[in-house]
């Protein structure tokens, strides 16, 4: 018998329940998939405590990142056979161009039931095949981080492109990041609470490594090295970082604003600031299902490998929870969810 993880709202991690999964019927133009393995994003524990916003009401399957093995396919889709390797894309409605409220209603694991169980049924146009060189558990890790980084990198309106990017700590989109920025060609900078986790952003290439916790100053640090500052950052900290990123980022460039891992500030950020740098900012939401395929072509383009940190058995699911809120990480944790 298949088994789902299933929480409601403001649980927390005690509040996940393994119970078992009973098949429906498929629709013409959907497809069924036997899930791997699942990545946690940040935003999963925030639904966990009951933090993130349009979450449903009721118990419902948690986390937006999964892959697996097509197991059957509704007689309408045409895209996809059984035995094809995928994974579900963040928002299961957005499919290309700009966001709109339509677009992002039903955002897996949160307004919907996501990926956090052994099977998944979701239409066609909601999957996206996996990249030929990647297990399982790399491609899961993707949806959510790739398809973020993938839109703050190259989905912006500049006109040049940005030849040195700024990333916020090692998690997991600043790794993702860190990795899309490298095949790029671009010089990156990036910051940690680790010197550990630093040697090994320098190893997948990182020009400029700093730690935060012991140079609170670090955006000084990023100004000495990046000449009259950086072109880009992926801003993921929030309150207590957007001011050291502002301040690290020359004239003209931009701020693309994903995250609030130290809170979001109430004050406004000053406009005075961001007319005489001429400075953009810019908010993310993930991205679309066009986005996700575009980042899995490049990925495999490039044959680069998603960071997995650590991976833990289906049974262990709350223990990769509060693994991620203890911020060990470098990268991503993963949950193999069957062989
Ligand atoms: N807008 C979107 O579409 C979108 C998509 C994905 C994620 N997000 C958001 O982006 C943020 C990061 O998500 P994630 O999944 O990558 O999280 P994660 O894997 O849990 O990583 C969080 C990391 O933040 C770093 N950090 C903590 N305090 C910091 C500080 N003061 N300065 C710099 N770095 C700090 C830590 O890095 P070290 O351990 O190296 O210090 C930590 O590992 C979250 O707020 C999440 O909700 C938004």
């Amino acid at each position: 018998m298949m088994k789902k993880y299933q929480i409601e709202a403001g649980q927390g991690f005690d509040g996940l329940q393994l119970s078992e999964l009973s098949s429906s019927s498929l629709a013409a133009d959907e497809v069924r998939v036997h899930v791997r393995a699942v990545s946690l994003n940040f935003r999963d524990l925030l639904v966990a405590w009951g933090k993130y916003p349009g979450i449903r009401s009721g118990a419902f399957v948690p986390c937006s990142d999964g892959a697996g093995e097509v197991v059957e396919v509704g007689s309408a889709v045409r895209e996809f056979s059984v035995g094809d390797r995928v994974m579900a894309s963040f928002f299961p409605n957005w499919f290309s161009g700009p966001p709109s409220r339509a677009k992002i209603e039903g955002a897996l694991g949160a307004e919907r039931d996501g990926m956090l169980a052994q099977e998944v049924v979701l239409p066609g146009k909601s999957w996206v095949r996996v990249p030929h060189h990647l297990s399982y558990e790399e491609a899961a890790t993707i949806p959510c981080v790739g398809t973020t980084a993938w839109n703050a990198l190259f989905g912006g309106l500049r006109t040049t492109e940005p030849k040195q990017v700024l990333l916020l700590g090692t998690g997991g989109v600043s790794v993702m990041g860190l990795q899309l920025a490298q095949a790029a060609g671009w010089k990156t900078f990036i910051t940690s609470s680790s010197d550990d986790k630093l040697k090994k952003a320098r190893s997948h290439g990182a020009h400029k490594t700093i730690n935060y916790a012991k140079y609170p100053d670090w955006e000084e640090q990023v100004k000495e090295s990046a000449g009259e500052g950086v072109d880009l950052v992926l801003e993921v900290g929030g309150a207590k970082t957007l001011p050291k990123s502002m301040a690290s980022t020359r004239m003209g460039g931009e701020i693309v604003i994903i995250g609030g891992v130290t809170g979001f500030a109430r004050e406004g950020i000053s406009p005075g600031r961001l007319l005489f740098d001429a400075m953009c900012v810019r908010g993310v939401f993930v991205g679309s299902r066009d986005m996700l395929q575009e980042v899995c072509a490049f990925i495999e383009e490039k044959q680069i490998h998603p960071v997995v940190h650590k991976t833990f058995a289906f049974e262990e699911a709350p223990d990769a929870y509060r693994y991620v809120q203890s911020g060990q990480h470098f990268g991503k944790v993963v949950i193999k969810v069957s062989g």
